[in-house]
């Protein structure tokens, strides 16, 4: 490792070399060991996991697909034993099922899904929760943990808070408002101060097909969300994702759900104070007077950071007093001004322009319409907010702004300074007096991502920064129990530029703010998810999502690809075997803290 002209970094690890192949590479010194693939068992019972022969029975007692979130609930404090829950967005049914993906005159095409294709879909999704153990400094999970479970598309799950009972969220199967069956596309998520598993809801308009009955009155609701995009079949088989037959359905989906883990009977709750967006996660920490704050990004282009403190105060002493903090509080849309300050703006029906005059009838309106409710508030539209992460050491905010190639040059803001953002940036912000759930603070930008050496992408890296320290679209980011920022990157994976997505340490603070450097990159056609740190910061537990997507042609995901003639064959490489997306945990060869 070349020495560092900057001592002031916070991380020293030698960093490791960008490039594409068909495995993952982490630093030297290090160890990334496959602890969960697609399909593995999770359950003493769990069939095992048969790639010809995949069904939504054996697919429900097995880890699902294309793992996002990552989390870690400590059992009695341990950092070396305790209940990994992890997210399973999306599916990609041409690297799952055998077959499917044929050329037919010289054209890709896609066989259409049966019903037992789609039973297994929905099955790979939605969410893990599996006990681990640390043993010898290898983590293995647990099968026979009694806190296993998996959860569906097909989980039945509560609405609570404002939105529940109300007519716009009934259906012919639920008369009450109230019982929704599953949860879709769970991107980042969090794990509450009272160790609850939070599972964000974020592109669920792509599971709705068919058309609005003529006239209906959610016709502009849903063209707010881009309901109906139909890139999932589900609704050739199941009523309710047919706008024609279901049309109230979609008001069901775009929520955070939260999970008690510790009763693995626990119906999931969706929380509809928290807001419906395409929620990329919802991370937290705990405000000076004991409120609870969650950051949430709504992934989409132009759309809007918010923030929701409980109306209550965490009760350190009693976990069953908080299970429900999360019904009453407060959702603020953030407005950023040109000179460095901003304000959080409360989305609270009859303030503001939120009533009845502008279609808001109650709170319940303005939350199942959250994203008209915060145009109508003039929040700042931004380049597609993915996670937000709160420091506790330094009292900062991180928001990964991953891109926005359709911002035009007279759309730019001091907070989104780039036209055709294509790399995106990150913003750091400090809320005033240092309390995180006040109501206005300052930011800056702390970093322009993209290649500096490529003067019009107008990248801010620091010079320290090397060829391979430099990355574009954050997407998950971390911070580790020392305050340090890691950032992980969704649309790196790039033919042209020979580079992959992966795991960078960034700093911020001091003369070594905005060096990035390289710690571990995916394999061909991933992208990387996690990232998430044990409490002694001795594993990143990282998740590998989509290895293998778009074949040879790897510039991006959702390319086709052939399960028969795949770039890799991560991480099992047996021609039996099509890529499984997998968590790694990452450790230091000998123990010790990672990256120090
Ligand atoms: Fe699922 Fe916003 O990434
Ligand atoms: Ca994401
Ligand atoms: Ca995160
Ligand atoms: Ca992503």
């Amino acid at each position: 490792e070349k020495a560092r002209a900057n001592g002031a970094s916070a991380f020293s690890f030698p960093e490791v070399e960008a490039g594409v192949d068909a495995n993952h590479h982490v630093a030297e010194g290090y160890n990334a060991d496959v602890l969960l693939r697609w399909g593995d068992a999770l359950f003493p019972d769990s069939p095992a996991f048969d790639p010809a022969k995949q069904t939504a029975e054996a697919q429900r007692r097995q880890f699902g697909y294309n793992n996002d979130y990552v989390g870690f609930i400590p059992l009695e404090g341990s950092s070396t034993h305790g209940l990994l829950v992890v997210n399973h967005e999306y599916t990609n049914p041409h690297l799952m099922f055998p077959g499917i993906v044929k050329i037919v005159d010289g054209k890709i095409s896609q066989d259409k899904l049966s019903k037992e294709q789609v039973d297994v879909e929905m099955a790979a999704h939605g969410g893990t929760i599996v006990e681990i153990r640390k043993v010898d400094g290898k983590w293995q999970v647990v099968p026979e943990g009694i806190h296993n479970r998996r959860i569906t598309s097909t989980t039945e799950m509560q609405l609570t808070g404002p939105v529940a009972g109300h007519d716009r969220v009934k259906t012919s199967a639920d008369t009450t408002g109230t019982r929704v069956i599953g949860t879709l596309n769970n991107c980042a998520g969090g794990v509450t101060p009272w160790g609850t598993y939070i599972m964000a809801e974020e592109n669920f308009h792509g599971y709705f097909s068919g058309d609005l009955p003529e006239g209906h009155k959610e016709a502009a609701n849903y063209k707010r969300y881009g309901v109906p995009e139909g890139s999932y079949e589900w609704g050739n088989y199941y009523d309710r994702f047919d706008l024609s037959k279901e049309p109230n359905e979609p008001n069901r989906f775009g929520w955070i759900v939260e999970v008690d883990v510790m009763d693995p009977t626990a119906t999931p709750k969706k929380r509809t104070a928290l807001g419906r967006t395409k929620h990329e996660g919802a991370a937290s920490i705990v405000s000076k007077d004991g409120r609870v704050v969650f950051y949430l990004g709504d992934d989409e282009r132009f759309d809007y950071v918010y923030k929701f403190v409980t109306s209550g105060t965490l009760n350190a002493t009693d976990r069953a007093a908080n299970l429900d903090l999360l019904d009453e509080g407060t959702l603020y849309v953030a407005k950023f001004a040109e000179d460095g300050t901003f304000q959080w703006l409360p989305l609270v029906f009859g303030q503001g322009p939120l009533t009845a005059e502008n279609g808001f009838a109650s709170q319940a309106d303005v939350l199942i319409e959250t994203r008209r409710a915060a145009d109508m508030l003039g929040a700042t539209k931004m380049d597609r907010p993915e996670d937000i992460e709160p420091n506790a050491v330094n009292g900062k905010v991180y928001v990964m702004l991953t891109n926005n190639s359709k911002r035009k040059a007279d759309q730019v803001d001091a907070a989104n300074p780039r036209a055709e953002n294509a790399f995106g940036h990150i913003i750091e912000i400090t809320e005033e007096g240092g309390d995180f759930a006040a109501t206005s603070g300052k930011w800056e930008v702390l970093l322009k991502c993209g290649d500096p050496t490529v003067a019009e992408v107008g990248a801010t890296f620091s010079t320290e920064t090397s060829k391979n320290g430099w990355f574009g679209m954050p997407d998950n980011c971390a911070v580790d129990s020392a305050g340090r920022l890691w950032v992980s990157t969704d649309g790196n994976s790039n033919k042209a530029t020979g580079r992959t997505d992966g795991l960078w340490a960034v700093d911020t603070e001091g003369d070594a703010r905005a060096t990035s450097r390289l710690f571990f990159r995916v394999p061909v056609g991933a992208e990387l998810c996690g990232p998430l740190f044990a409490p002694d910061d001795e594993t990143a537990f990282v998740a590998v999502q989509h290895p293998g997507d778009g074949g040879d042609d790897w510039a991006g995901h959702g390319r086709p690809s052939y399960y028969e003639d795949l770039s890799t064959r991560w991480p099992d490489f047996k021609d039996d075997m099509p890529v499984r997306p997998s968590v790694l945990a990452i450790t230091k060869i000998g123990g010790g803290k990672i990256g120090v």
